[in-house]
This record gives C-alpha cells, sequence and structure tokens, in this order.
C-alpha cells in the first residue's frame, strides 16, 4: 500500500535514506548527511508530494515528487524513490513508480526525468524501462561507484503527453 507520508512517518523513512546515502551506490548524496539535512532534503513541500510504501504497519520504501526545474521547466516532473534493503525484490519500487506516474499524469505533467541513474543500477534501470521510460544520454564516468570505478548517469524519460 501506498500513502502520503505524515509528519510521524520520519522517524521509520529515516533509516532507508540513511542506507542508501551511506551506501553511495545510487545517488549521488553526501555520505555525511545529518538526519536534520535529509529530513529537509526528503520531505518536499506541497504541491510536491512524499510518499511511503507499507507492508502492515511497516514503512518498506518511500518516494518523493516534484516539479523537475521551477519556471519554464515545471511541466515535467521528477522525484526519487528507495526502497528498505530487506524488502528490494519484492515489488515495492514499481509500487512507488507507479503511484509517482500516476500522480504526475494528474498533475498534468508533460513528462517525468530522472536526472542522475547510476548506469549499473540494474534494478533502477530495468524498472523504469518497464514502465516506459527511455534514456536519453549518459554522462560518463559521472558518478564515482564504490566496487566498479567511475560509471554513467542516465538522464531517463518519460513522455506522458
Ligand atoms: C531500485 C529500487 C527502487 C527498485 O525497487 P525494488 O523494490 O527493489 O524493485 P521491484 O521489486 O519493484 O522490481 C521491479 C523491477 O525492477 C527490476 N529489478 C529489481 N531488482 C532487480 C535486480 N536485483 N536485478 C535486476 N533487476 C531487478 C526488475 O525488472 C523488476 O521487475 P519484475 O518485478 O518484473 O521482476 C530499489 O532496489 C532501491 O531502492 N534501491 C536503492 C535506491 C535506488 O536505487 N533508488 C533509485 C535510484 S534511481
Amino acid at each position: 500500500m501506498i500513502r502520503e507520508a505524515r509528519d510521524g512517518d520520519w522517524p521509520a523513512i529515516w533509516p532507508i535514506v540513511r542506507d542508501v546515502v551511506t551506501e553511495q551506490r545510487t545517488f549521488a548524496y553526501d555520505p555525511a548527511l545529518t538526519e536534520g539535512d535529509a529530513r529537509r532534503m526528503w520531505l518536499v513541500a506541497p504541491p510536491a508530494r512524499v510518499v511511503v510504501a507499507l507492508d502492515g504497519d511497516r514503512v518498506t520504501g518511500t518516494a518523493n515528487m516534484y516539479a523537475n526545474r521551477p519556471g519554464p521547466g515545471s511541466h515535467v516532473a521528477s522525484g526519487s524513490l528507495m526502497v528498505a534493503k530487506e524488502a528490494r525484490g519484492t515489488g515495492v519500487g514499481r509500487a512507488l513508480t507507479t503511484d509517482l506516474i500516476g500522480w504526475a499524469r494528474r498533475s498534468g505533467f508533460a513528462a517525468i526525468q530522472f536526472n542522475a541513474v547510476v548506469d549499473v543500477n540494474v534494478a533502477a534501470v530495468r524498472l523504469y524501462e518497464s514502465l516506459g521510460f527511455v534514456t536519453l544520454g549518459t554522462a560518463p564516468g559521472a558518478f564515482r561507484h564504490p566496487d566498479e570505478g567511475d560509471v554513467g548517469l542516465r538522464i531517463m524519460w518519460l513522455d506522458l503527453r
């Protein structure tokens, strides 16, 4: 089940964000990000939106979604999603991405752009491609992966018009 995040969800969201940020495998965030900065970054204010995925009462994932750019870029949506380590591969990421696409359609966005998908993040790339996203281009070596060295960052795009 996916629902909008509430104030009281943050203690369950933070360990998921902390794991992803410290892993340094999928997002180019500062690994020293504090909890306060993470909270300010992740809990975007309306009309942007934050959701959690639930398995019973347990938060298994989270996503945020927003206009990719202000002003002349605000008709294109973007977002980020993170699934708890122990819940990966069980359909949570698909549910979150499907929810994000639905929100972007309902909100009248023309497209969704993911700005920096790590080329070797096979789970993310396959998930997005299975939902219709295409890769517009790849910034070569733009992400310093702990095991794979310098790998590309893809811009991935889903047209909603
Ligand atoms: C990437 C991520 C969001 C995917 O979510 P998930 O819940 O693990 O994925 P799902 O179980 O919903 O699987 C959806 C699809 O992803 C692909 N996939 C998932 N795990 C995979 C893996 N280990 N290897 C290859 N493909 C995989 C499959 O195509 C799968 O489709 P299927 O259900 O038809 O098999 C999740 O692994 C995650 O949060 N990773 C860390 C943070 C991150 O990478 N966020 C996205 C940054 S762009």
